[in-house]
């Protein structure tokens, strides 16, 4: 059980986007952006007359046609942030019982709290390879669960949570009734490509965008995908916010999404290429303890040397380099390493954590 005080903000993004910038940053959990102008764009083809457009069914209907969904199941949201808010925001009502994976990506735990959830906690263990332990919710499981939640692929250890773990998850969710939101912003990184968990029953609420895998992050665009009814709630939600989205950057996301392709590009063999190189690392050295990267964009290493804010702070500090220490994942002894940079960057960035480690050891 986390502190019963709402939180109010997420310490952890506010760390993320304006902590001192290092050359050698390996703190990122997104791919190279991509450049929109890449692609044959005309200024006639963003609708750049003003208006905007409630419920934009062009960009619905392609985030739909990609997953085989219905538009009436597509709620569009900024960013995968605000698809995760929405769709708490319609699933939770102040008091009801919210279980989350540990560690997580902070923000799903703040939108949670702020949304007055009482908030239960099930482990994804470092020596089960941060595996998704279905007995392990349904340990923590109550009449009182309204919500599961967790990421897959997994923040922060890339870990894949296999089709036969999610419906035992949604078989487990639908004795008590309660729903499952899954963030899929790193599955589309899975190797080889798996299907979203969208099909295996009304129970799973999906979240995604066009920002990590895509490095799109600037254009915001995000979805949920829900059934019908609850998608209509998502959306009367989002009037309390946004209201519509910019109609400039739907119209981009049409786009981007026409040419997804083109967008990806080098993008897979670059990742595979890291993995590999991380896992050749991480295998390596004694004081590193980490389950071999097989998908995503990001690893959770476990170091020997203890809390590894002492380790960021030393990178920073002598070699002008970084990664994200465990304290924010709650695992302080762990740190998250990111592969989404061009090979020679991230070789550049794994020396000068190696020589850190050693310094260090
Ligand atoms: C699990 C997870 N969900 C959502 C986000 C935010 O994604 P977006 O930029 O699409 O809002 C992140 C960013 O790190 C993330 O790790």
């Amino acid at each position: 059980m986390i502190s019963s005080k709402r939180i109010m903000q997420s310490d952890y993004m506010h760390w993320a986007k304006f902590k001192r910038p290092v050359r050698y940053a390996l703190t990122g959990s997104e791919v190279p952006h991509f450049r929109m102008d890449s692609l044959p764009i005309s200024i006639a083809d963003l609708d750049l007359d003003g208006a905007s457009h409630p419920r934009y069914l062009p960009l619905r209907a392609a985030i739909g046609a990609r997953y085989g969904v219905p538009v009436d199941q597509v709620v569009s949201a900024d960013g995968t942030s605000m698809a995760n808010f929405l769709a708490m925001a319609a699933l939770i009502e102040p008091g009801d019982e919210v279980l989350v994976e540990q560690p997580t990506y902070e923000p799903l735990l703040g939108a949670a709290s702020f949304l007055g959830a009482e908030i239960k906690r099930f482990d994804r263990k470092p020596r089960d390879a941060f595996r998704l332990d279905v007995s392990a919710i349904e340990q923590v499981l109550s009449p009182k669960t309204r919500l599961i939640v967790i990421t897959n692929l997994h923040n922060p250890s890339g870990a894949l949570a296999e089709e036969s773990e999610l419906r035992a998850l949604g078989d487990l969710a639908a004795t008590v009734g309660a729903r499952v939101l899954i963030d899929e912003v790193y599955l589309d990184a899975a190797v080889p490509s798996r299907p979203s968990a969208v099909h295996l029953g009304p129970q799973f609420v999906i979240t995604n965008s066009l920002t990590k895998v895509y490095g799109l992050s600037g254009l915001r665009c995000g979805w949920i995908l829900a059934e019908p009814a609850l998608a209509e709630s998502m959306w009367r939600v989002n009037d309390l916010f946004g209201v519509n989205q910019a109609h400039p950057a739907e119209r981009l996301a049409c786009i981007a999404l026409e040419h997804l392709t083109e967008v990806l590009g080098e993008t897979p063999a670059m990742l595979e290429r890291n993995r590999q190189i991380f896992n050749s690392f991480a295998g390596s050295r004694a004081d590193l303890q980490c389950m071999r990267a097989e998908h995503g964009i990001t690893a959770f290493p476990h170091w020997a040397g203890g809390n590894t804010q002492r380790l960021d702070d030393y990178l920073r500090e002598h070699y002008d380099a970084s990664v994200v220490p465990g304290r924010w994942f709650e695992m302080p002894d762990h740190f998250r390493v990111g592969f989404g940079m061009p090979t020679d960057s991230f070789e550049a960035g794994l020396t000068r954590l190696e020589s850190a480690l050693d310094d260090l050891r």
